[in-house]
C-alpha cells in the first residue's frame, strides 16, 4: 500500500466516502471530514489535546440518561442548536420567531382546562398567563395544542427533581374558538443549564456563564400550520445578553407586570405561519 502524503490524506478520506448512495449522507460524511481536518490543521492539534477530546466526547455520552441529555447541550453551548433553528426555521415577517428546544420537553405532560394552574405544587411566585395564537393573517386558531414547560424558581425543571411522582410546571392546553388561552403558573426566573457534567466543566474552563435568562417554553402545534418552537423571556433580565445557549431573541422579550396581589402577569400573542 502507497503512503499516503499528509497533503493528500483529506481528499483520499474524501474519496472513500464516493461510494456512499444517499446523496445527502456522502455530502454530509465529505464536508465533515473536510473541515474537521482543515479545524485539526488549523489550531495544529496535539496528540495529547486529541486525546483530551476523545475524553470529552466519552463523558459527554456516559452522562446522558433518558432525562440527561448532555449531547444536545453541548450542541446548545456551541450555538449549533440555535444555528440549526435559524437555518431552517425562518418565518415570513410577523410570525412568531422560534428559539431552541432545550432538553426538558416531555411529550406527554397532563392536559388542563383554559385557566388551570399548570405549576400542580412547583415553587414559586404565582403568574397568570395570557394570549391569542393566530395566523399570519389575524385569524384566530382555534384548539391549537398549546405545550408548556419551565424551571421552578428553585431554577429546577420537574424531571431535574428526586423523587417527584407527577409533572410540575408543564402541561398542555388548547387555544379557544376565540384563539385566546390563559392558564396558572408561576413566574419564570433565571436558572443556571447543568453545570454538574462535562459540559459544565467546559464553561468553567472558558469562563462562560452557565446562566439562562428566565424563561417560558412553548409549543404550539395546529393542523395546517408549522409546529412552533420557542420561549417568551423577561424583559430586564441580567442574562439577556449572555444566555449560554444563544436563544435569546428581541422579539420574544416582554414585560410580566407584578400585580397589586404580588403575583405577576404575562400577556403574549402568537402567531404559526401557514404550511406551505
Ligand atoms: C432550556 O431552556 O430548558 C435549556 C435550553 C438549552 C440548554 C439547557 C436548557
Ligand atoms: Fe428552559
Amino acid at each position: 500500500m502507497a503512503d499516503i502524503d499528509l497533503s493528500a490524506l483529506t481528499e483520499e478520506v474524501v474519496s472513500r466516502f464516493d461510494s456512499t448512495p444517499d446523496a445527502r449522507l456522502r455530502r454530509v460524511m465529505q464536508a465533515l471530514v473536510r473541515h474537521l481536518h482543515a479545524f485539526a490543521r488549523d489550531v495544529e492539534l496535539t496528540e495529547a489535546e486529541w486525546f483530551k477530546a476523545i475524553e470529552f466526547l466519552t463523558a459527554t455520552g456516559q452522562t446522558c440518561t433518558p432525562t440527561r441529555q448532555e449531547f444536545i447541550l453541548l450542541s446548545d453551548v456551541l450555538g449549533l442548536s440555535m444555528l440549526t433553528v435559524g437555518l431552517n426555521g425562518s418565518k415570513p415577517a410577523g410570525c412568531t420567531e422560534p428559539t431552541v428546544f432545550g432538553p426538558f420537553y416531555v411529550a406527554d405532560a397532563p392536559a388542563y382546562g383554559d385557566g388551570e394552574d399548570v405549576a400542580n405544587g412547583a415553587p414559586g411566585t404565582p403568574c397568570t398567563v395570557r394570549g391569542t395564537v393566530r395566523s399570519r393573517d389575524g385569524a384566530p386558531i382555534a384548539n391549537a395544542r398549546i405545550e408548556v414547560w419551565q424551571a421552578d424558581d428553585e431554577g429546577q425543571y420537574d424531571v431535574q427533581k428526586q423523587g417527584l411522582e407527577h409533572a410540575q410546571a408543564r402541561g398542555v392546553l388548547h387555544s379557544r374558538h376565540d384563539g385566546g388561552f390563559h392558564f396558572r403558573t408561576i413566574v419564570a426566573e433565571p436558572y443556571p443549564i447543568p453545570t454538574d457534567g462535562p459540559v459544565g466543566t467546559l464553561l468553567g474552563h472558558t469562563r462562560r456563564s452557565p446562566w439562562r435568562p428566565a424563561h417560558l417554553h412553548f409549543r404550539i402545534s395546529a393542523p395546517g400550520y408549522q409546529t412552533l418552537v420557542t420561549h417568551v423571556f423577561r424583559a430586564g433580565d441580567e442574562h439577556l445578553g449572555t444566555d449560554p445557549v444563544f436563544g435569546v431573541r428581541e422579539s420574544l422579550i416582554a414585560e410580566w407586570p407584578r400585580q397589586a396581589d404580588g403575583s405577576h402577569r404575562l400577556d403574549f400573542d402568537f402567531v404559526l405561519n401557514p404550511d406551505a
